[in-house]
């Protein structure tokens, strides 16, 4: 892109607060890459102004956008839904084709990619997930999918049951819920999806398990600033090998940008959007 002009595409994310996102930098260093005269900008979207945002996204031709905290799940009974939003009951992208508005959730995929970036499958392992919100049904759907076999820990426990319960209904016997800091079995994946130990409360983790490192899972966190987190030093002081979030946020938002483009996912800058999104951090 090397202006706005009167043909410009507009493309975005909603959020409450959104003035921190990354997604900004990321998407519109993907947009020049391609060579698109498209424009991709954050909106602030209070809770309380989801239905006129949605009439405003037909009304105003806006292609779509991502959806962040709080409202992914909000917007989810305006849209057609695709069998990965539905599994979940939240969206983080949505697409306007032509006044219909398709809500999608590219989160579980996003991770899925990020995980193999890693080096690491996401077929039949056995996995630790922290937490029970939106963030940790996207992961944990996926992973079942896979047939991996997931144990799910959150601070309220009635949350990680309702999980639990949803992933069973779709993939038999694939998940079971464990205890917030109590002894489970050895897991080969640890997966936190809490936002325990974002900056600024970098001294803070999420309760483990005792002995959790003792057979070197691999340790994702979710989390990206910090780029190590409290969890992940530890992992990493055990011998564990660990990656962060960040390749997740670039993969959740390159399959966002393949559904409103139509491009293959092969061919949207996933390394300009990684390089776009880590310099972002740093400033
Ligand atoms: P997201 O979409 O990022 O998953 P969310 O749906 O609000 O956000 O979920 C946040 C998760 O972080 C939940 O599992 C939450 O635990 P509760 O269900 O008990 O609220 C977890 N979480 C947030 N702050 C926490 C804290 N201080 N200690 C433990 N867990 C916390």
């Amino acid at each position: 892109m090397t202006g706005i002009t009167g043909k410009t595409k507009i493309i975005g994310v909603w959020g409450h607060p959104v003035g921190h996102s990354r997604s900004p930098a990321m998407h519109n260093a993907a947009l020049r890459e391609l060579g698109l005269d498209w424009v991709y900008v954050a909106f602030d979207v209070a809770p309380d102004q989801v239905p006129q945002a949605m009439a405003g996204i037909r009304a105003l031709g806006i292609v779509g956008v991502n959806v962040t905290v709080p409202l992914k799940e909000l917007v989810a009974p305006y849209t057609i839904l695709s069998a990965a939003a539905l599994q979940t009951g939240s969206v983080n992208t949505l697409h306007n084709q032509e006044g219909r508005l398709h809500g999608d959730s590219t989160d579980g995929r996003g991770f899925l990619r990020s995980l193999e970036d890693a080096g690491q499958s996401g077929a039949g392992r056995s996995v630790l997930i922290l937490g029970a919100g939106g963030s940790a049904r996207a992961v944990a759907f996926a992973l079942a999918a896979l047939g991996s076999h997931c144990r799910v820990a959150n601070r309220t426990r009635a949350r990680a049951e309702e999980l639990v319960s949803d992933i069973n209904r779709v993939y038999p016997g694939q998940a079971e819920t464990s205890g917030w800091g109590e002894r489970t079995y050895a897991v080969d994946l640890l997966v936190n999806t809490t936002s325990v130990g974002m900056y600024p409360h970098i001294d803070e983790m999420p309760a483990l398990p005792p002995d959790i490192f003792a057979a070197r899972p691999f340790v994702y966190d979710l989390i990206y600033a910090p780029s190590r987190t409290k969890l992940l030093r530890l992992a990493e002081q055990a011998g564990c090998e660990v990656s962060n979030g960040i390749t997740m946020l670039v993969h959740q938002g390159a399959l966002s940008l393949a559904l409103w483009t139509g491009l293959p996912v092969k061919e949207i800058p996933v390394k300009v959007m990684e390089e776009a999104a880590r310099a972002s951090l740093r400033e």
